[in-house]
């Protein structure tokens, strides 16, 4: 089967097609997985202005709909004419991204229905004006081309990436989530089956590594520009706190942490705060911090679990030493769990993601006229 994906939780505009070959044990090949990242225009005000995002998703659905179809082959031209009742009901479904209505019109009326059995999209959690511009599209081409769609949890689809090399996860199987608007530790005891163990009480971990990077000026979004220039293997304490690291539930909280930098930071000259080593000192000291309360509170699940599994997902996944450091500490702790991770192209969000969580779920579709944005959505 052939499915079409869509993503707009946050600031990357995604869409993928996957073929799957085989029920029991899958596989699947990427025909396209296109991102349209949105980081150049977020950039200028040093964060996410939710409005702002969904307008660029609203102007770049179509022509990344377009490049995704044509990279995997799927484009054909038509000669069709939309009817009027047609006209009607895409406008009603697309009332609210009238930026997106003339694109799409003019898309469906310009190319035919592609071979395509499903479409997924992401339902939630994530940025509410954002999710309905991806949710709509979907609406609007279920519609259309009468393709049946499935609702996709955005976190859980983190954590079933990790399917797409045809991996095997043995359960009980624990998850550590982390992104810029999430940081949870799941207990995964199959597909659809999982319960929250833990979670941030405030910052998440990536919105941590995101407002350290703006107190030091190093722009947004800031974990990948903390992880470039902090040292390897800076293991050493530091005065950046560890907040919750010794008690005894599954539990985070970062803001403690962004607190205690901005303190610091203002402690220190004009001339330090702009000195290079000052800055690398502290991207090193920063990101230790965030990676030591995460693996260790990610290893004492796994223990007190029993877990067969370590999976790790989500933007802050892509951070190259918390990918190493944990891989360490699970060989010296317990070296007979299996650790996942995907590539770190597929860390950050992306609609490959969704597409082979659609899979999954594909059972699970909804019908368009009911589908709707769900930015609270939990998993489990
Ligand atoms: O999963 P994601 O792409 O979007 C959300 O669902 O939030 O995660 C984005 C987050 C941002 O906070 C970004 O700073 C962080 O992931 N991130 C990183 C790295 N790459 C992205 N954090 C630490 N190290 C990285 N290399
Ligand atoms: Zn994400």
């Amino acid at each position: 089967m052939k499915i079409l994906a869509i993503e707009t939780s946050c600031d990357d505009t995604g869409i993928s097609i996957i073929k799957t070959k085989g029920a029991k044990n899958p596989s699947f090949d990427v025909l396209s997985n296109i991102v349209s990242s949105q980081i150049e225009i977020h950039k200028k005000y040093g964060g996410v202005y939710p409005m702002l995002a969904k307008r660029e998703h609203q102007n770049n659905l179509v022509p990344t709909l377009e490049k995704t179809l044509k990279t995997a082959n799927l484009l054909k031209i038509s000669k069709k004419q939309i009817t009027n009742s047609q006209t009607d009901i895409l406008k009603e479904i697309l009332n609210k991204e009238s930026n997106l209505y003339e694109n799409l019109k003019n898309f469906l009326e310009k190319y035919e229905k592609p071979d395509v059995n499903l479409i997924a999209v992401t339902q939630g959690p994530g940025l509410e004006p954002c999710l309905w511009a991806g949710v709509n599209f979907a609406k609007a081409l279920s519609f259309f081309w009468n393709i049946p769609v499935v609702p996709i949890n955005h976190i859980e689809s983190h954590i079933l990436v990790n399917y797409l090399k045809n991996e095997t996860i043995n359960f009980p199987a624990v998850c550590l989530v982390v992104s810029g608007g999430h940081t949870q530790l799941i207990l995964m005891k199959g597909i659809g089956k999982y319960k929250i163990l833990g979670e941030t009480r405030d910052d998440a971990a990536g919105e941590c590594f995101d407002k350290a990077a703006k107190i030091l000026g190093l722009g947004y979004p800031g974990g990948p520009m903390i992880s470039k220039l902090a040292p390897k293997n800076e293991k050493k304490e530091s005065f950046i706190p560890r907040p919750m690291i010794g008690t005894k539930d599954y539990d985070f909280s970062f803001s403690g942490l962004k607190t205690a930098i901005l303190y610091h930071h203002k402690k220190q000259s004009v001339k330090t705060q702009k000195s290079k080593e000052y800055i690398i000192k502290m991207c090193g000291e920063i990101q230790q911090a965030i990676i030591d309360v995460l693996i260790k509170k990610t290893i004492k699940a796994a223990k007190d679990y029993k877990t067969k599994t370590i999976i790790l997902g989500g933007g802050v996944s892509a951070n190259q030493e918390l990918r190493k450091q944990l891989a360490e500490k699970i060989k010296k702790d317990i070296p007979n769990t299996k650790y996942l991770i995907p590539d770190t192209a597929l860390s950050t969000d992306n609609a490959l993601m969704i597409a082979i969580a659609g899979y999954f779920h594909r059972t699970k579709t909804e019908s368009w006229r009911k589908l709707g944005a769900k930015a609270n959505l939990r998993i489990g």
